[in-house]
């Protein structure tokens, strides 16, 4: 039986349309997805839009748009953006869907009647920024660290969850890794945090129009994080809590693109309580504390089970600066596109930093990295391979199967890599791989042996081919079209590779050594 494997990536806010940290984190959740998919996990990818609340109702009015046409057209840039880098998604969802709000008035009520939902008032700070509760102690000279505004002062009567109540609870859960928290400094962080000990609140708004109406007292609408966790079930086809009886799973939203979901729900079939929680619910450390409180305290009051991990990836800066529109250093995805192409975009972000922590990105070292490790490091090996197979075939010479090169044992690192969420070293294990078969080329010279000794030029191509077979499957997960481009030039149709088991595919030997091989177009153009 093949494992079960959900991701998610946080459903971003829509009142501005992605840049390069949304599209960090949706890369590294789609490089996942695609790992889990290659080996044959059973895998379901979630991303999506969080559509309502303070800062997007007044952003829209701002723009002088209804909030609904204001968040279509920001989901609408956000799908667009996710279509052309090639994201495999199974599906996108918003949370103005109507079948997610459904849901989220019958999840409100079940906690509500379940009395972990009272009626009480607020006093205190809220960013509209973070759309998040604040203490004095989290301020920098009164403002938010984040978004570099005062919060403002609230005094509402609202509806207050019973977050102390889950807390205990909680903690020892967290403490013994039944909620995984990663990386270990961002677990000891939250555990601190629950040291202090956690208070009850707010879950209501009664001055924000743009929300998800409380079913019993609709003068309030639900406070937007509330309303967004719950896309992690909705997604999956979710329908919200039993009233009486066990209900059956209709699905949500669906597909891609927002049609009918392409893979089965991973809770298809499955009952009450048995919703699957997520394997890892990918997001930077902006919003752990919410993830690592707010949401698994409504799961155990929903009474459903909890994510297995919360990873933590770092927060990008632009050549040392904060990304903001107020310096003009944010960089839209499209604009990466444009420069590197699809592949060479994903590259660079994985490429960037170690996965886990903060990483400083600028236009230079972009520039740097795609012609060095690109275009100079694995175009120009495979351009080399190929122009020497067509020479020895010109020459009456043919491939000989060899063995030099056995690549076992990095196969089972990068394996364990990937078990481990370092992404960003495991792709640095693909281009080890590829330093050691440019080594293996200088080292022996098969140019020179073509015409004179082709038996064994035969035999070293083979290799180096064969080792290049091997990495494409490594890098597939990463750049997926120049890996079905480099399958096409050793006569392998890509969806035919896909159908094979990973282990087996990548077993030594497994290349044909009458393969013809073609020339494909310069993988990655240098940049000048
Ligand atoms: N809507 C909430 C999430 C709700 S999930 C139930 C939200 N949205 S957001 O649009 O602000 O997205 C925040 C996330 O975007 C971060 O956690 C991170 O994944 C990504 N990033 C945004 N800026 C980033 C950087 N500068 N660097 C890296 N990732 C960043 O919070």
């Amino acid at each position: 039986m093949n494992k079960k494997f959900y991701i998610t990536t946080p459903i971003y806010y829509v009142n501005d349309k992605p840049h390069l940290g949304h599209t960090y984190t949706t890369i590294a959740a789609d490089v996942l997805a695609r790992y889990h998919r290659m080996i044959g996990d059973q895998t379901f990818f979630l991303t999506g839009t969080d559509e309502h609340g303070a800062k997007i109702e007044e952003t829209a009015k701002k723009a002088k748009v209804k909030p609904q046409q204001f968040v279509d057209e920001i989901a609408a840039k956000y799908q667009f953006a996710w279509d052309e880098l090639n994201i495999s998604n199974d599906n996108f969802i918003r949370t103005t869907n109507p079948k997610h709000i459904k849901a989220v008035q019958q999840a409100l009520e079940f906690m509500y009647k379940k009395g972990d939902i009272y009626k009480g008032k607020y006093e205190g700070l809220y960013c509209k920024g973070c759309e998040q509760y604040k203490n004095e102690k989290d301020l920098v000279n009164g403002k938010c660290p984040e978004h570099k505004i005062k919060p403002e002062k609230m005094s509402e009567e609202c509806y207050m969850f019973k977050l102390s109540k889950y807390a205990k609870d909680l903690e020892k859960k967290i403490q013994k890794d039944e909620l995984k928290i990663r990386p270990i400094e961002r677990k000891n962080e939250i555990l601190s945090l629950y040291k202090e000990g956690l208070k009850d609140i707010s879950f209501s708004r009664k001055k924000v129009a743009w929300g998800v109406p409380l079913p019993w007292d609709k003068a309030h609408t639900s406070y937007v994080w509330a309303d967004a966790f719950l896309n992690y079930l909705t997604g999956i086809g979710w329908s919200g809590p039993p009233s009486d009886s066990p209900l059956p799973f209709g699905l949500a939203q669906g597909g891609r693109k927002g049609g009918e979901l392409n893979t089965p729900s991973p809770c298809e079939g499955e009952g009450w309580g048995e919703v699957c929680p997520a394997d890892v619910h990918l997001m930077s450390k902006d919003i752990l504390r919410v993830h690592a409180t707010i949401w698994p305290a409504m799961l155990l009051s929903l009474e459903l089970s909890l994510p297995k991990q919360l990873f933590v990836h770092g927060f990008f800066l632009i050549d040392g600066q904060k990304m903001s529109k107020s310096i003009g250093n944010v960089i839209a995805p499209e604009e990466l596109v444009k420069k590197y192409g699809v592949d060479g975009t994903r590259y660079l972000l994985v490429s960037a930093t170690t996965f886990g922590h903060d990483g400083d990105v600028g236009w230079s070292k972009f520039d740097e990295k795609y012609n060095a490790d690109l275009a100079n490091g694995l175009g120009n090996l495979v351009a080399r391979v190929l122009t020497m197979i067509e020479k020895l075939q010109i020459n009456k010479g043919t491939l000989i199967k060899s063995d030099d090169l056995k690549l076992k044992d990095e196969i089972k690192e990068y394996n364990k890599l990937f078990n481990d969420i370092s992404i960003d070293s495991a792709l640095f294990k693909i281009w080890e791989v590829i330093s050691k078969c440019d080594k293996y080329i200088s080292d022996n010279k098969p140019w020179e042996l073509i015409g004179e000794d082709n038996k064994k030029a035969g035999e070293i191509l083979y290799n180096c081919l064969e080792s290049i077979r091997i990495i494409t499957w490594m890098l597939w997960p990463f750049i997926p079209e120049t890996s079905e481009k480099i399958w096409q030039s050793l006569g392998l149709d890509p969806s035919k590779e896909m159908e094979k088991d990973f282990d087996k595919a990548t077993k030594w030997g497994e290349l044909n050594s009458g393969v013809q091989v073609k020339k494909c177009n310069l993988l990655f153009p240098r940049i000048t």
